[in-house]
């Protein structure tokens, strides 16, 4: 019961039957999820999803058709101001001065907003790994340096929520684990909650405890990514063994082990779906019958493999 009204109060992003409608098109249809403090979530999808409509209606930037979104304790439609307060964003790139030093680009955005100090500069700089290239013109920054003083601008006013719109894209492999960690940071020391869209399931994985999955503006699933595959107490088994015929004919009469595709005869291949408890007793049929295994090696189905599915025949090149 604790946890149940522990997660209820930490929700700091709820989106409730959003729409957008422009003209006849539907680019967002009856989206909701939520998100809880200290969270990353991947917003997932092919080109064309939904993704930046949906962020761009979080961050207040475009108005929604049917729908609410609420920040922290306030509606977007009822209380837009104190809404979009705790919500923080990069969308398209971020813009600066880029004759200016990262500093002094931080100290003009402290001007334009109320309640940021220089202090906070430093916190947050500190946070995206910028501490030391405070004091260099932002013309001499790399990509992921920009990016991430983009971030350091978004954390400044303090939000509860920060939206990055495909944080990674463009920068390098060494770049996107780099700013993988911060996101993480930013997470765990601040508590905020991240929400990162992207198209690319495998950089999600690494990074996100969850992905929404979007297509064609509406809701495909929401995933949490890693325990639950864990504790799947069944298992499939691609096993390659001396002779399959035997194989299947001792398998099938086992309870709980289901036979799924045999392949080859004698030597061959056989995959085969059952409880983790029942593998060493399987495995000792075989022996003692006289089948010799010479692999046994258990077929995860990916996320990739799920993802590919849900998005199956509806991508947008
Ligand atoms: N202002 C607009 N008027 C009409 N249609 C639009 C408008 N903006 C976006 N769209 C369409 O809405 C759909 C969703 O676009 P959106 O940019 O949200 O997708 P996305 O998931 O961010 O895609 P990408 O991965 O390419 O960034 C697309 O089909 C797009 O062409
Ligand atoms: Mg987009």
């Amino acid at each position: 019961m604790k946890t149940a009204t522990q997660s209820a109060s930490s929700i700091v992003l709820q989106l409730d039957r959003v729409t957008k409608r422009i003209g006849k098109k539907t680019l967002v249809n009856d989206l909701s999820f939520t998100m809880s403090k200290g969270e990353i979530v991947g917003l997932l999808g092919p080109n064309g999803a939904g993704k930046t409509t949906t962020i761009r209606m979080i961050v207040g930037l475009i108005s929604m058709t049917e729908g609410d979104i609420r920040i922290g304790d306030y509606s977007i439609r009822d209380n837009f101001e104190k809404a979009i307060r705790h919500v923080g964003g990069i969308i398209e790139n971020p813009e600066f001065y880029s004759y200016m030093t990262g500093m002094d680009n931080l100290k003009q955005y402290m001007r334009m907003s109320e309640g940021v100090t220089e202090a906070r500069i430093m916190e947050v700089s500190k946070l995206v790994g910028l501490e030391l290239a405070l004091d260099k013109k932002v013309k001499a920054y790399s990509l992921g340096m920009r990016q991430r003083l983009g971030i350091a601008q978004a954390l400044l006013h303090n939000p509860s929520v920060l939206i990055l719109d495909e944080p990674t894209n463009g920068l390098d492999p060494a770049g996107i684990r780099e700013m993988r960690g911060y996101m993480k940071e930013i997470a765990e020391k601040e508590g905020i909650a991240v929400l990162v869209s992207s198209h690319l399931l495998s950089e999600m994985e690494q990074m996100c405890s969850r992905v929404v999955v979007i297509q064609e503006g509406k809701l495909v699933t929401v995933r949490s990514i890693g325990e639950e595959k864990q504790s799947e107490p069944q298992v499939t088994l691609s096993l390659q063994v001396s002779n399959v015929e035997k194989t299947t004919e001792l398998l099938k009469g086992q309870a709980g082990v289901k036979v799924e595709k045999e392949s080859g005869a004698g030597n061959g291949r056989i995959h085969i779906t059952l409880q983790h408890e029942e593998i060493p007793s399987v495995v000792k049929a075989l022996t003692n019958a006289g089948v010799d295994i010479y692999r046994l090696e258990e077929l995860k189905s990916t996320l990739e493999d799920e993802f590919m599915k849900w998005t199956e025949g509806n991508r947008i090149a």
